[in-house]
């Protein structure tokens, strides 16, 4: 039956320029080379500079994204930002970016958080915009500067995080209703508030009246993060009646490789399937997915046609899934 499907018609992301390599962080905690990569995969990351903000990394990457779509930001209908560390409490970030770049006032703009989920979710709320009608072109923009909630001091979480920024510009277009066309073909997003204490920042608006540090228990984490990933990509692709071995590519959040490598494995995937970035960017949260999907694309690793995943897990906990036709 036809149908309306976002079509992901540009990518783009963005780096800051300074890289801190393990070894660097060796010499500001007790830690070394040899712990960080054997127990997260990571061996540098990106950290924004001091006057450098997430609307900064996000506006370089949405830029990117509308140059690769081949449009202009009067273009744009919706812009959605994912993000945990916005340049202010309010008003939103996105709105803030829409002005620079040059999105018509009056079009809709807003911010989601759901932490490492966060390019997850806003596909969902940018796909469904576009399938009601609300939207014909999308902004999905996600940014973090967690650099800027990382305390320094805390050997136990300042090694795994970075900053960046990742961006998809959707259109719509008609589709079948078959797992053939192209564009976003399954979204699911889940979270559980229960989970609440296991992955925080110590601190926020209305309880500190401070940003706050990142703070989380790693093992409970790590023990939730494999099953919800794998259940993000298993329901997406019984959606569309799709199975593990139908999949060009899966990119999962990126935070930890053991967890994607566990991930993979439960999926039945063969490593060369799965994406990896979280070595040189360590874990962006809301930015990971879209931030590996550009950089994917840009190298031609991913191709026009190519059946990808995006799985998710993060703060709250939410998580979730998208199936998507490049
Ligand atoms: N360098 C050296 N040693 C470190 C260290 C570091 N950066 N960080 C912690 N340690 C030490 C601990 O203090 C502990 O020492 P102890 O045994 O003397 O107490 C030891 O290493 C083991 O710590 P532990 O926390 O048990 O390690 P782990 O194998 O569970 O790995 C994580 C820790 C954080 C890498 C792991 O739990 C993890 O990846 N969790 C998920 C995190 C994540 O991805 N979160 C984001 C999801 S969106």
């Amino acid at each position: 039956m036809k149908c309306i499907r976002s079509e992901i018609i540009g990518h783009g992301h963005f780096l800051p320029e300074k890289v801190l390599t393990n070894d660097d962080l060796a010499q500001m905690v007790d830690t070394n080379d040899e712990w960080i990569s054997t127990r997260t995969g990571i061996k540098s990351r990106h950290v924004a500079a001091e006057k450098e903000y997430t609307s900064d990394l996000a506006f370089n990457a949405a830029q990117m994204a509308l140059k690769t779509a081949g449009i202009s930001a009067a273009e744009l209908d919706a812009v959605v930002l994912a993000t945990v560390t916005p340049d202010n409490t309010t008003p939103a970030t996105s709105a803030k970016i829409a002005a620079r770049l040059g999105v018509k006032a009056g079009t809709p703009a807003f911010d989601i958080s759901a932490a490492c989920s966060g390019f997850v979710y806003a596909l969902t709320m940018a796909d469904n915009m576009i399938r009601l009608g609300q939207a014909k072109t999308a902004l999905v923009v996600c940014a973090e500067t967690l650099s800027k909630i990382t305390d320094w001091t805390d050997r136990n979480t300042c090694v795994l995080f970075g900053d960046g920024a990742g961006a998809v510009v959707l259109r719509a277009a008609e589709g079948e209703g078959t797992a053939a066309d192209t564009g976003v073909l399954a979204t699911k997003v889940y979270a559980d508030g229960s989970q609440f204490d296991n992955l925080l920042t110590n601190g926020g608006v209305s309880t500190t009246q401070t940003a706050g540090h990142i703070w989380m228990n790693g093992k409970e984490v790590f023990k939730y993060a494999i099953n919800s990933l794998a259940q993000g990509a298993e329901d997406v692709m019984s959606m569309c009646g799709v199975k593990a071995e139908d999949l060009d590519w899966l990119i999962p959040h990126q935070a930890n490789i053991r967890i994607i490598s566990g991930v993979g494995q439960k999926l039945g995937l063969p490593e060369e399937k799965v994406v990896v970035t979280v070595d040189h960017h360590g874990n962006t949260s809301a930015a990971s997915i879209p931030l590996a999907l550009s950089e994917c694309m840009e190298a031609g690793k991913i191709k026009k046609g190519d059946l990808v995943v995006f799985n998710a897990m993060g703060a709250g906990f939410t998580w979730g899934g998208a199936l998507v036709r490049i």
